[in-house]
């Protein structure tokens, strides 16, 4: 097995007391895995995302990266990690290359002009290059996004909804890239999304949370094949709605996530 990237163990975060966000979660992700975030919407999924980035600190649990504890090792780790989302934007008066090149500067990349040429032409939009930030596309955005957080070859990528706004095209596209990227340099990736074709196309695990608690754990197919279910979008919606908790059987499976 290869080396633990990520390692959560009874995470728990509540912005107000007694309602918690995030419940007893615990999960790993390895060097090479894609790993799935799914759930309803107001499930935790940004929350985990941001306590992952040490953006927010946890009401209580760990978390370790790459061996270290964030967020009290928060530099060293996002020196070696990295970030987009649909909806976090960019300067908007700067230039799509000009805001690249800040972005640069910051992780000290050494041949900016050359890395920001090629990622880019990787993500078929050298066109934008000159085009003011704030006046892309949602599209648009979510590749410029996509491509800052690659400047600094991560070898964690927290994608949270990164193809949400894209054409069924672009998605694809994007898709493909992030498998590609993700298989041939080993980056550890988590990846949130209520596209249940991307985490098929994408995910080699998922986890299921809603309301803040890991509902179910697995590879795509285990997961079915422990529901009853066909595919994720029926499951997606069997989850999200099932009021009760409905405890699949386990044969010599934990719902820890962590063994
Ligand atoms: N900064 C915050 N302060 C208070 N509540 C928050 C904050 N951020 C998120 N929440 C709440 O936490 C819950 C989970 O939100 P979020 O993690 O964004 O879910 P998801 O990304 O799965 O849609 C929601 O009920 C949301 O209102
Ligand atoms: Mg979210």
């Amino acid at each position: 097995m290869s080396e633990v990237v990520v390692l959560v163990e009874g995470l728990e975060k509540e912005f107000s007391r007694g309602h918690p966000v995030v419940s007893g979660l615990s999960f790993s992700l390895r060097r090479g895995e894609a790993l799935g975030l799914l759930g309803p919407n107001g499930a935790g999924k940004t929350t985990v995302v941001h306590l992952l980035l040490g953006l927010t600190t946890p009401t209580a649990g760990k978390v370790e990266i790459f061996g270290l504890p964030m967020p009290r090792m928060r530099v060293p780790i996002l020196e070696r990690a990295n970030f987009a989302s649909a909806y976090a934007l960019l300067p908007s008066n700067l230039t799509v290359r000009q805001n690249l090149m800040v972005f640069a500067r910051i992780y000290g990349v050494a041949q900016p002009r050359e890395k920001i040429a090629g990622l880019l032409s990787d993500l078929e939009i050298g066109r934008l290059g000159d085009r003011v930030a704030g006046e892309l596309s949602a599209g648009e955005a979510a590749r410029v996004s996509l491509c800052k957080a690659l400047l600094n070859d991560p070898e964690l990528l927290l994608l949270d909804e990164p193809t949400a706004g894209l054409d069924p095209d672009i998605a694809d596209k994007v898709r493909r890239l992030l498998r590609r990227l993700q298989v041939e340099r080993g980056i550890a990736m988590l990846y949130t999304s209520h596209n249940m074709r991307d985490v098929e196309e994408v995910c080699d695990r998922v986890l299921f949370l809603r309301r803040g608690r890991l509902l179910a754990e697995g590879s795509p197919a285990e997961v079915l094949r422990r529901f009853r279910c066909e595919d994720l979008e029926t499951l997606f919606i069997q989850l999200a709605r099932e009021e009760e908790e409905i405890l699949p059987e386990e044969p010599g499976g934990n719902h820890s996530g962590s063994g």
